[in-house]
């Protein structure tokens, strides 16, 4: 059975079963709807179905704490219950696994290895706020992930977890699976909506919110597939078992990718309030760093997220902590850099990306993004100007805070931190022409 080869601690989470996400992540047949079912898949759907009301999902759910592993972290429970009660039209329920996020590669291997778990959340998810179509939306690069996803569908209906009349409920739920439309931007809620109405992947103004006016201006809940697929653990389990998971304002666990300059690159679950340097330097997860250097930096949520600095990397995993640190958990994917990185450089690929990913709306980040580029280009290539760090800064200032989407706000929260932490190297590289370390690591 062909995945994607990445590294993940599995072999652990069958151990300790507080690790429920990945327990069976590593068995090949877990992907047969058979398997899944004989390891107790689809009791949390049946159960919910059969024997709770939709209000009383969306309060264990909120009981439980969890909260959206999308990036911004928003009380999964606290959104469902957003959705109008007495609104005539459909609702609708998405599941985002557009996962374009540098850095982040937890959706995929979920998908890949474990389809129907996301399916079963997503079940779950849809009865608890009263929606009959459900959507997943998949980046359109991750072709195992689409072909999985669409075996798995067919199987929940041929086994009849999908379609009319659910267990004999009279409940009735479809799913369609959706494949995106190439672009970073296409993972922000609203762009997506446009994407799959078939518009081009531009965020949308808020209000209204899409609980309220959302796919074809109808209620609708938009979730990463991470945190729908927490959801049948929390059901079948109870919320009070997922709380004793993770720390108290952050509970359960997190998929974090390890990627960068480690010696053990993957996929990692963990109980959120993990250490962050136990994460890379214990053999069992990142294993420490290439050639035994030192740490330069860290981006802990994704590439959306401030830098931690080498001596800031003794702080915990959970949302609270890595807030106090001035930095955000995100989408959970830590991005490892060694001493021999040039940071202008990282952040020229950073900002590059960035540019290009903006879809154009709003001025600040159309205009801001590509003036970014340019003089960190500049700099980079040796023609760094007097004045041109305050000139960053300016630019990142009036694309903070003003635009529709925050991808404006992801596209310079890297660069300001890496100025502050690191302003003597911005200044190196402007004043001699050329970089303060070597620069010869393998990403170059
Ligand atoms: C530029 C941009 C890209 C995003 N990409 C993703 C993505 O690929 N997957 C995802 O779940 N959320 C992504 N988000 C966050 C979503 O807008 C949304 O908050 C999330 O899907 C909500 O799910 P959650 O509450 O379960 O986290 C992105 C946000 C922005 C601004
Ligand atoms: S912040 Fe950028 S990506 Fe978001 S709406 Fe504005 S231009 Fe588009």
């Amino acid at each position: 059975m062909f995945y994607s080869p990445v590294i993940t601690n599995a072999a652990e989470a069958v151990k300790n079963e507080k690790l429920h996400l990945f327990r069976f992540v590593e068995d090949s047949e877990q992907v047969k709807i058979g398997t899944y079912e004989a390891h107790g898949g689809y009791q949390a759907w049946k159960k919910a179905l059969t024997s709770m009301q939709p209000a009383q999902i969306v309060e264990e759910v909120k009981k439980s704490g969890l909260r959206g592993r999308g990036g911004a972290g928003f009380p999964t429970g606290m959104k469902w219950s957003f959705i109008p009660k007495d609104s005539p039209k459909p609702r609708y329920l998405i599941c985002n696994a557009d996962e374009s996020e540098p850095g982040t590669c937890k959706d995929r291997v979920l998908m890949e290895r474990d389809p129907h778990a996301v399916i079963e959340g997503m079940a779950i998810a849809a009865y608890a706020i009263g929606c009959h179509r459900m959507f997943i939306y998949i980046r359109g690069e991750f072709n195992h992930s689409i072909i999985r996803l669409e075996t798995a569908v067919k199987e929940a209906y041929a086994h009849k977890h999908l379609g009319k009349n659910i267990y004999g409920t009279g409940y009735d739920l479809d799913m369609v699976v959706h494949s995106g439309g190439g672009a970073y931007i296409c993972g922000e809620e609203t762009a997506l909506l446009n994407s799959l109405e078939g518009e081009r992947g531009m965020s949308r103004i808020r209000p209204p919110f899409p609980a309220i006016e959302g796919l074809y201006a109808c209620p609708t809940i938009v979730n990463n597939v991470e945190t729908l697929a927490s959801v049948p653990h929390i059901i079948n389990r109870g919320a009070d078992w997922y709380r004793t998971l993770g720390t108290e304002k952050s509970s359960g666990t997190k998929i974090f990718s390890l990627s960068g300059h480690v010696k053990r690159p993957g996929n990692y679950e963990v109980e959120l309030g993990f250490n962050l340097k136990k994460l890379i330097y214990d053999p069992a997860y990142g294993g420490g760093i290439l050639g035994d250097k030192k740490i330069k930096g860290v981006i802990p949520g994704g590439s959306s997220t401030p830098f931690l600095k080498a001596d800031m990397l003794d702080v915990n995993l959970d949302y609270e902590s890595l807030a106090q640190a001035g930095s955000m958990l995100g989408s959970g994917a830590v991005i490892v850099f060694h001493e021999d990185t040039c940071i202008v450089w990282v952040i020229l690929k950073l900002i590059h990306f960035y540019r290009h990913e903006s879809c154009g709306k709003c001025t600040p980040c159309r205009e801001g993004t590509g003036w970014l580029e340019q003089i960190i280009g500049r700099i980079e290539a040796g023609g760094g100007k007097p004045g041109d760090i305050e000139l960053i800064e300016d630019v990142c200032g009036n694309i903070l805070g003003r635009t529709i989407c925050p991808l404006g706000d992801a596209a310079v929260m890297p660069i300001q931190s890496a100025i502050k932490h690191w302003r003597d190297e911005w200044q190196f590289h402007i004043d001699n022409k050329k970089c303060m370390v070597k620069t010869n690591f393998e990403f170059r």
